[in-house]
């Protein structure tokens, strides 16, 4: 009896080998595209790990230093830096000193571990008492008078050593003044990667553990996107562009693929992409009760968001995946 249907397209015929499936893979996933996100905090031999982050530590400077020489030694060439002050303030003054937390980070790192590219988060949150991204009038987050500080904090960050500045913050017209004044100063070869698309989400819940960054009062929802909104994702992304950015970045990731997407198609700048605290926290935690396999829906997240347009991916899992690439490559 000969029950075969008469299909010409077989689409599993690639999919019979590991030869043919490695063969026909459309997208890999290189230790050259990941960021890894750093905390730095006051102290010597400082490495606390963040509770609801495993494998993510509160590093003080020296410690930040090793931890950079471990990550060269995976093939992860970029970081982007995050400070926790010693004492904060109304205006976060400590965010633009010159011998600030990040400041000296910047400098330990560009002195020992000259390889590295070091990024910037530029945000006020972490360094104001009150937790909110900018200076308050009443309970209002003031806007243009923020984005003045958010221009004294890139400054100060391309005069420590800093190789790009990323502005998290979502202050109007901050792209364009931050471009100003590193030019004034300058900078005029330290390239701005905006955070451009950046949602007010819950997703971000372990970061504020990490960062020690919750607001006091209120959210961010008066300057961060509505989740809901995808035409003034792109509306933002033209803003940032026009004002100068030359890397757009879409956060968190894996809820806004379509959006990561949307910006690679229309736009032609490097798109990067937040793998954020609470998708890695998520997975993480799923793995500790044995619901998810760790290895496996790592890659396959960051697989995907590759393939949605992001060439870099900003992500606490850039040292894990640094590993299970080298271990691949060990193996064969
Ligand atoms: C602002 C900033 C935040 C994150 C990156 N930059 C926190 C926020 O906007 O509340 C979140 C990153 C993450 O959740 O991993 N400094």
């Amino acid at each position: 009896m000969n029950n075969k249907l008469d299909l010409i397209h077989r689409p599993r015929r690639l999919r019979r080998t590991e030869g043919i499936r490695n063969l026909v893979r459309e997208t890999r996933l290189h230790t050259d595209n990941l960021v890894a996100p750093l905390f730095i905090v006051p102290g010597t031999n400082v490495r606390r790990e963040v509770v609801s982050m495993p494998e993510v530590f509160q590093l003080s400077v020296d410690e930040v230093v090793r931890e950079c020489i471990g990550l060269i030694e995976l093939g992860i060439k970029s970081v982007i830096l995050f400070g926790i002050p010693e004492s904060k303030d109304a205006e976060g003054s400590s965010a633009w000193d010159s011998e600030g937390i990040i400041q000296r980070g910047i400098r330990a790192i560009r002195k020992e571990v000259p390889e590295m590219t070091i990024i910037t988060d530029v945000c006020l949150c972490e360094y104001t008492d009150h937790g909110h991204c900018g200076l308050l009038d009443g309970e209002h987050i003031l806007n243009d008078e923020s984005v003045e500080l958010y221009v004294r904090m890139a400054i100060s960050h391309a005069e420590a050593g800093a190789d790009m500045v990323a502005p998290s913050d979502m202050m109007d017209g901050r792209v364009a003044a931050i471009r100003d004044g590193l030019d004034a100063e300058g900078f005029e070869g330290i390239p701005i990667m905006s955070y451009a698309v950046k949602y007010a989400s819950g997703f971000y819940g372990p970061f504020r553990d990490a960062a020690d960054s919750t607001p006091s009062f209120g959210d961010r929802r008066s300057h961060q996107m509505d989740p809901a909104n995808g035409r003034e994702a792109m509306r933002e992304a033209l803003l940032d562009l026009e004002e100068g950015a030359d890397i757009l970045m879409v956060k968190p990731a894996m809820p806004n693929l379509d959006i990561i997407n949307q910006l690679y198609q229309n736009t032609d700048v490097p798109i990067a992409a937040y793998q954020v605290s609470g998708e890695y926290a998520m997975l993480h935690a799923a793995a500790q009760k044995g619901w998810l396999d760790l290895e496996r829906t790592m890659v396959e997240s960051l697989t995907s968001i590759r393939r949605a347009g992001a060439s870099i991916i900003i992500t606490y899992f850039a040292a894990r995946m640094g590993r299970q690439i080298q271990s691949v490559r060990i193996q064969k």
